[in-house]
């Protein structure tokens, strides 16, 4: 059985768990809350509404039972929603500074006791196989340099039977972000969309697959044979090959210009260039507290 390795947090060195931290200043605490509301305000000026796009993957991951694993803390803006309808929920992430911040929104939020937050690489972890009843991860597999490694560790600790929520921004969803990135003067390269390939390969290990599409979010559920999973590589005997995949037709890809008037935007084509910040007042702050 693996120990959680030590880790640098700051200038202290801890063994993952930091939930243990020293208690967070109040400032410290509304100073963090002001910053993510206002980012969160700015997505949704572009039209992309980060509480619709975590409440869309909450509806198709609960309930969820047991020991449960969240990847990719960030800013909390998933793990904190979650850990709303469970006890307690473990989230790692490979940043200090993202999990500080997810902290500090936690404790905003009030529900930082239910959140155990360990510093550590997803395509590492630090559990034995079988450890997790349910693994979740909202917007980071673009970000990952290695998703195959990731993928697989998730693969491993999770429990016979478990359940594995994977969800990541669709193409209209990367499309808002690249253009916020770009307005703030940045270019974030992210790889394809690869659900298809994250399908195939947990079906091939016997996982029962769903996937579900919203205007910006996509997504997939699947539960672990209750038999458990075979080596990496080896095709498992009950392999469920049929489709459960509900796909967005390629026609119906259209750019959306905000995701409560999806369906209306869903019909602008992509040629089109409009600007979601002409069309929705600037949103303040206040707006979304
Ligand atoms: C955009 S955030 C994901 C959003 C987050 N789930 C939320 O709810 O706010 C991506 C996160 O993945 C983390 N990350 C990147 N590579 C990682 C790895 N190998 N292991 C663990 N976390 C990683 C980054 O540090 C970053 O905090």
């Amino acid at each position: 059985m693996r120990c959680l390795r030590a880790v640098t947090v700051g200038s202290q060195t801890q063994v993952g768990n930091l939930t243990a931290g020293a208690p967070l200043p109040v400032e410290a605490v509304q100073a963090n809350h002001l910053a993510l509301a206002t980012r969160n305000a700015n997505n949704l000026r572009f039209g992309y509404d980060v509480e619709a796009s975590v409440r869309f993957v909450l509806k198709h991951t609960l309930p969820l039972r047991g020991r449960v694993l969240d990847i990719g803390t960030g800013k909390g803006r998933f793990v904190i929603p979650l850990a709303r309808h469970l006890s307690k929920v473990t989230t790692v992430d490979i940043s200090a500074r993202e999990q500080r911040m997810a902290r500090l929104e936690a404790t905003h939020a009030g529900v930082a006791d239910r959140i155990d937050f360990v510093l550590a690489d997803a395509g590492a972890l630090p559990w034995p196989a079988g450890s997790f009843d349910a693994v979740t991860s909202w917007n980071v597999f673009h970000h990952l340099d290695d998703p195959e490694r990731v993928f697989n560790e998730l693969v491993r600790v999770l429990k016979p039977g478990g359940k594995l929520v994977l969800a990541d921004f669709s193409p209209a969803g990367f499309r808002i972000i690249d253009t916020i990135h770009a307005a703030e003067g940045r270019r974030h390269p992210h790889p394809p969309s690869r659900f298809s390939h994250w399908c195939a390969g947990l079906r091939q290990r016997g996982f029962v697959v769903n996937r579900f599409v919203s205007c910006h979010q996509e997504m997939l559920v699947a539960r672990c044979p209750r038999h458990g999973t075979p080596e990496y590589g080896q095709p498992c005997p009950h392999a469920d090959t049929s489709n459960h995949s509900r796909t967005i037709p390629s026609a119906l890809q259209f750019r959306p210009i905000h995701q409560r008037s999806c369906t209306v935007a869903a019909w602008l084509p992509r040629s089109i260039s409009l600007r979601p910040a002409a069309f929705f007042p600037r949103a303040s702050v206040s707006n979304i507290n």
